[in-house]
């Protein structure tokens, strides 16, 4: 079966996306926003945590199946313990972008990829006790199974990245906007009521306070949640999706799981009209 027709009907799974739904309602009950979340989501880092995670556990257990073609039992052994010691927080990190995700598509996929590592870190715990058992063969068979299912979780993870851009800055593809653009009456913008604009196919927020205009990528960096409609205080706007905290004058993070500032832009009146431009 072509690929293309396995991925789309994975994305239509809906069973998938139902548990997938109730998994992340648990998850976010249980995790709420704050310091754990964000170290999580790879905040802190300014990258998605469960990524890199992953290269740990794959390339130990790649690792792991390379020394078994050498014989070097020991040596396989303890990567096959420390890539299954690994997968736990990589687990927990997967199971935190899962959560977060917006649409039931990529949502089944990710349930998907989710019981394919489950599914591998099994066989390779099972690899790793037979190993510890003296039952050498079957721990090399049990690894070679989990390696191929890993492979085939792997893949699933690299569509949800890539094709459905999940962990992706929501704001990396728009097109700056290169020179002052009017893009509102300044009587229209009243303090403290955000406005959305939208300026050459990029979503603008306005705010304006104290004799000050503000403006933003009204897509979050993070799943693209509308800005506009987030809760503003303290000079910081809270997306109302995942509950992401932004500074309104540099749009710098005060709290994830965004991992991309947001996208803020000069602005000015003249002739009576707010104009927006990119910074240099
Ligand atoms: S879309 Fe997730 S915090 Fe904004």
């Amino acid at each position: 079966m072509p690929i293309e027709t396995i991925l789309n009907r994975l994305e239509r799974m809906s069973g998938l996306d139902m548990f997938g739904r109730k998994l992340g309602r648990v998850y976010t009950k249980v995790v709420r926003p704050g310091r754990v979340r964000d170290v999580l989501s790879g905040t802190f880092m300014r990258h998605p945590a469960h990524p890199a995670l992953t290269d740990m556990t794959i390339g130990a257990w790649t690792s792991a199946i390379v020394l078994d073609m050498f014989g070097a039992r020991r040596g396989s052994e303890i990567l096959v313990g420390v890539g299954a010691l690994s997968a736990v927080p990589t687990a927990i990190t997967g199971l935190n972008d899962l959560s977060d995700i917006t649409d039931n598509q990529t949502r089944s996929v990710a349930v998907a990829h989710a019981a394919g590592n489950v599914a591998s870190l099994s066989l390779f715990v099972a690899s790793y006790f037979a190993r510890r058992s003296g039952a050498h063969r079957r721990g090399v068979a049990l690894a070679w199974t989990g390696f191929a299912v890993l492979n085939a979780a792997g893949y699933l993870g690299g569509h949800l990245s890539f094709r459905r851009g999940v962990g992706v800055n929501q704001t990396a593809f728009d097109d700056p906007i290169r020179s002052w653009t009017p893009v509102l009456d300044a009587g229209e913008l009243h303090d403290e009521k955000p406005v959305r604009v939208g300026v050459d196919g990029t979503d603008v927020m306005l705010y304006g306070s104290r004799g000050k205009i503000y403006a933003l990528s009204n897509r979050c960096t993070h799943r693209g949640g509308p800005l506009h409609k987030g809760k503003i205080a303290d000079g910081c706007v809270t997306c109302p999706w995942h509950l992401s905290v932004f500074r309104i004058d540099d749009g710098e993070i005060v709290r994830g799981p965004a991992i991309a500032p947001a996208v803020t832009f000069e602005t000015r009146i003249h002739e009576g009209k707010i104009e927006v431009r990119s910074h240099d």
